[in-house]
């Protein structure tokens, strides 16, 4: 993509969506810098996924705008296709072909000129070089996942989508899946990450967007989230409060039901 491409990667506007008479995107705002890593985060079915496959071009809106590398998505759809990938919450990997033949295989599917070399490079990139040649079924949870990432990163696109990308994994191979994610960020492509996961947006994100009753009920790095709550005072010791108590105090005084807080 060109650097002189301006404006934000992700850019979203009054964004609605309903299933029948449930309302799950209620005018959700975001917007995402370009080369950074959001969060967004939220709890199950809070409307993540639906506001990623809006995104991605899957799904339509009921109304708004989302702008995409600088297309959009409702009328842009094929520029913004050749732009983005999208990983979903459960992995894409062909569990009978080896991690090389996944790569090369989407490599083929992009009409890149040389796939093999594209996908050794990804292989090497996400330390599977010594799997590559294996089913993948043989793969454990993380190197499957890590798979899926290298595969989405085929023919590099500027926005990165990862649905839910440590669900179901184990404490190591979430932190190997982390890894990956933030050599992603590292060279340039921007991440648009949705977890339920507090530690996950806290660790990996430059900015986490809560979302909640279909908005964005708060946004900002982990710091500005923090100085929107006081530190409580523990034992003489100045307590910054965690992401988990920024949380739940927004979310719990989000409802309509909600009392004023003195
Ligand atoms: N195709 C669909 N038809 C009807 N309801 C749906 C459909 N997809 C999602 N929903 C509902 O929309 C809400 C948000 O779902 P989703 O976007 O998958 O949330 P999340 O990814 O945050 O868990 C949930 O209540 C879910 O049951
Ligand atoms: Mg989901």
């Amino acid at each position: 993509m060109p650097i002189t491409d301006t404006g934000p990667a992700i850019r979203v506007r009054n964004l609605t969506k309903s299933y029948g008479d449930v309302r799950v995107l209620d005018g959700l705002d975001l917007d995402v810098e370009r080369g950074t890593i959001v969060a967004l985060l939220g709890s199950n079915g809070a409307g993540k996924t639906t506001a990623v496959r809006i995104l991605s071009t899957l799904l339509r809106a009921d109304g708004g705008t989302a702008v995409v590398d600088g297309a959009d998505v409702a009328t842009q759809a094929a520029r913004v296709r050749a732009s983005i990938s999208l990983t979903g919450q459960f992995a894409a990997v062909d569990e009978v072909l080896t991690g090389r033949e996944n790569l090369t295989l989407v490599g083929r599917l992009r009409h890149l000129p040389d796939p093999a070399r594209v996908a050794d490079a990804l292989l090497e990139r996400f330390s599977l070089t010594d799997a590559a040649r294996r089913a993948a079924s043989t793969y454990s949870g993380g190197m499957r996942r890590r798979l899926d990432i290298a595969m989405s990163l085929v023919g590099e696109p500027a926005v990165v989508f990862l649905d839910e990308p440590t669900t179901g994994l184990d404490p190591q191979a979430r932190l190997e899946v982390w890894d990956a994610v933030r050599s992603l960020a590292a060279s340039g492509t921007t991440v648009l990450l949705t977890t339920q996961y507090l530690d996950e947006a806290e660790h990996l994100a430059d900015r986490i967007a809560i979302l909640h009753a279909g908005r964005i009920i708060a946004e900002g790095t982990l710091a500005e989230l923090r100085a929107l709550f006081p530190p409580t005072t523990v034992e003489y010791v100045e307590k910054q409060p965690t992401l988990e108590e920024i949380f739940l105090a927004i979310v719990g005084s989000a409802g309509p039901l909600a009392e004023e807080e003195s």
